[in-house]
């Protein structure tokens, strides 16, 4: 650095903060990446479904379908034998723990850190989600924390914002007992744990393309499985009660009705599944890109104190930024998070928060509130009631976060945001202390 640089560096740190009138970090002027990103193979292939006269998997003509086509690539990308598309992820969730034909009312073990989607799918599969703790490094569920005192039947697993759970070891304990573990990977597209992607780990895994994932086409979800008998009660459980014929099997639609389960309507769109077609071929040039910000964020933040970003366990090789999560492990007295993320946007012109609340004390998940399910819901308070989950909690109250576009510009907007966070972190103690005199 130059020592006018490193003037610049230290004036860019200091000074009045933009929420108190001062001059931001970064001009307004000055976007930032557009999220999401489509290509002129996305216009194209939107267009082919307008012309092509099968607007969905359910009508009848013989041009290919887009959803066919995503379910093949989606499954190569990751490595997994099948993959069966729907409608969003929260139907993914729901299809997958219907295909574990588990009994009314079975436990199902969910992480107390994650989107309401991944209990409210078990209260929809007519289970009772059990909230338990997660890691306080990496946010995902601490296969060390499994309550083997509460009897349960199933396992999801989601992994968090940037970091995987540690599959293989709650395999190790869960698989001698019989029980699966879902993957929840709907923030974690294409990460890779020791060379296997997030989603075929466990015995099925869950993903999301809801327009903020770092895939997204519009709304969307995928099941993937490796389990050949799986597959096709997936496929029936998200389309009526029917699934794809087989070679040798004659049917108008494609579709066969097997219903051997019944089922429900949560089919992929084309449009979606057109989209999502053009958007995976940009997926791995994204993650690099976000990847080597990620790394240099790290090193630009490595020495101010009290502060770090998540850090992915030694074996995730690869890692999916859906949310970058800045960790204060210790603010200045009285500076909340809600205060930074607020400051930080100030600065920077593109949006910083707060995770959302942790389950227990989430306003979506309020099961009570729906007559229909009462008695879910009266056993999910019963079990819930006394749980606490320190680390959730606290990573909920250190935490600021992003969303994965701000890690898709250059070195610059990395140099903006490290300033920020510098900048904010003593401008807000030195407000603590202006308050005080
Ligand atoms: C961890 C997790 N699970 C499930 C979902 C639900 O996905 P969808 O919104 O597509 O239903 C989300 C979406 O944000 C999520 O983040």
């Amino acid at each position: 650095m130059t020592a006018s640089q490193s003037v610049t560096t230290v004036h860019r740190r200091s000074g009045r903060l933009a929420i108190h009138g001062g001059t931001p970090v970064r001009p307004a002027e000055r976007g930032w990446p557009q999220w999401p990103q489509p290509t002129a193979q996305s216009s194209s292939n939107v267009e082919a479904v307008l012309r092509s006269g099968r607007w969905a998997i359910t009508s009848p003509g013989t041009s290919p379908l887009f959803e066919r086509r995503f379910a093949s690539d989606f499954a190569g990308y990751l490595n997994a034998r099948h993959c069966v598309p729907v409608d969003h992820g929260s139907s993914a969730l729901l299809i997958a723990l219907e295909s574990l034909r588990l009994d009314h009312g079975d436990v199902v073990l969910v992480p107390a850190l994650t989107w309401v989607a991944s209990a409210s799918a078990v209260l929809r599969a007519g289970l009772v989600p059990v909230l338990v703790d997660v890691r306080a490094d990496t946010g995902c569920i601490d296969p060390a924390s499994i309550d083997l005192d509460v009897s349960f039947r199933a396992v999801i697993a989601v992994h968090w914002a940037a970091a995987m759970a540690n599959i293989p070891a709650m395999e190790k304990v869960l698989e001698p007992r019989g029980i699966p573990i879902i993957e929840d990977a709907a923030q974690a597209h294409g990460a890779q744990w020791l060379g296997r992607s997030a989603g075929t780990l466990g015995r099925l895994g869950c993903f999301s393309m809801q327009h903020s994932k770092v895939l997204t086409g519009g709304e969307g979800g995928a099941v993937v499985t490796d389990d050949d008998e799986l597959a096709p009660v997936l496929e029936e459980l998200r389309a009526d009660s029917r699934r794809y014929a087989r070679a040798g099997e004659t049917s108008k639609l494609g579709l066969v009705t097997s219903a051997s389960i019944m089922g429900a309507n949560l089919c992929m769109s084309e449009w979606s599944a057109a989209v999502l077609c053009a958007q995976l071929e940009l997926l791995d040039a994204q993650h690099e890109t976000r990847r080597r910000n990620y790394a240099l964020l790290n090193e630009l933040l490595a020495d101010v104190p009290g502060m770090r970003l998540l850090r992915p366990p030694a074996e995730q090789n690869r890692m999916s930024v859906y949310e970058l999560p800045f960790i204060f492990d210790s603010l200045p007295e009285g500076v909340t998070t809600d205060r930074v993320a607020e400051a930080m946007t100030a600065e920077l012109g593109t949006h910083f928060y707060v995770p959302r609340e942790p389950l227990g004390r989430s306003p979506f998940l309020q099961p009570w509130t729906k007559p229909t399910i009462k008695p879910l819901a009266e056993r999910f308070m019963e079990l819930n009631r006394d749980r606490s989950h320190p680390n959730a909690e606290k990573l909920a109250r250190s935490a600021v976060l992003t969303h994965h576009s701000t890690l898709l510009g250059g070195e610059e907007d990395m140099a903006d945001v490290a300033d920020a966070v510098v900048k904010v972190v003593n401008g807000l103690s030195d407000e603590r202390w202006d308050r005080r005199r």
